[in-house]
């Protein structure tokens, strides 16, 4: 058993699928995780309020590692953009994690979520495709601004989180489109996840976790 998160502080941003899943896994690996939501009750942590991210960094005090699993995608073609809508899904991705930056005090490492879309271009996915591009490129350039504090994304592929429950369609495709014939389970991100946590010489990095596909 590898217990190099034993005893380390991991917040995890977003209460609902993989930030569950990386919660209770960093939790069996060791760590004491600190989950947030931007719902009401328990941690609150609203990316599109910067007042909520600085008084959680007040409440939690110094954390070992941060995990943004955030999104708030607004997928529209380019004349039906939702000005609020595309403010909302870049505060999740990219505004949010600087100010997580500005306000928290990281001790190893800081996490973010890009994803495969942000690298396939196609009409309707504009925005979800910017923010999650830039949330690499955030990465990139949080890790000169924080060195030698750590920071990289994980882009994932489709991952059947439950995120696409109802949706059969979209993990089916992704299973034929993928080299190794399936959509991502969420051990696959999991175990990205708690890798990247303890791997001590990635930064400014993005995991490009999506299955092979071309
Ligand atoms: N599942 C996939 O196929 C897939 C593929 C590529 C990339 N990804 C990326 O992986 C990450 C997690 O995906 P998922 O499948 O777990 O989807 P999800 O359940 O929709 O996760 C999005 C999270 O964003 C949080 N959130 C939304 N607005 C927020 C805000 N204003 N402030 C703070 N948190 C906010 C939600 O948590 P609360 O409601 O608790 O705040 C929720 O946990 C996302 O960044 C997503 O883009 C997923």
């Amino acid at each position: 058993m590898d217990n190099r998160l034993a005893g380390q502080t991991v917040l995890v941003l977003g209460g609902r699928h993989l930030g569950t899943a990386i919660a209770e896994a960093a939790t069996a690996a060791g760590a004491k995780v600190h989950v947030a939501s931007h719902r009401p009750g328990g941690l609150r942590i609203d990316l599109r309020d910067e007042a909520t991210i600085a008084a959680a960094a007040a409440e939690l005090g110094p954390v070992d590692h941060v995990v943004n699993t955030a999104a708030a995608p607004h997928a529209a073609p380019i004349r039906e953009l939702d000005r609020d809508k595309t403010v909302d899904a870049f505060a999740a991705k990219v505004i949010g994690p600087l100010l997580l930056a500005k306000h928290f005090t990281i001790r190893r490492s800081l996490l973010l979520f890009s994803g495969q879309v942000g690298w396939r271009p196609a009409r309707g996915s504009v925005v979800t495709g910017v923010t999650n591009g830039a949330a690499a490129f955030a990465a990139r350039h949080l890790a000169a601004e924080l060195a030698p504090v750590r920071v990289n994304a994980l882009s994932p592929g489709i991952i059947d989180s439950g995120v696409w429950d109802g949706k059969p369609e979209v993990l089916a495709n992704a299973a034929k489109r993928t080299l190794v014939g399936r959509a991502g389970a969420v051990a696959d991100v999991t175990d990205t996840v708690l890798w990247m946590l303890r791997a001590e010489f990635l930064t400014g990095e993005t995991i490009h976790l999506e299955g092979g596909r071309p």
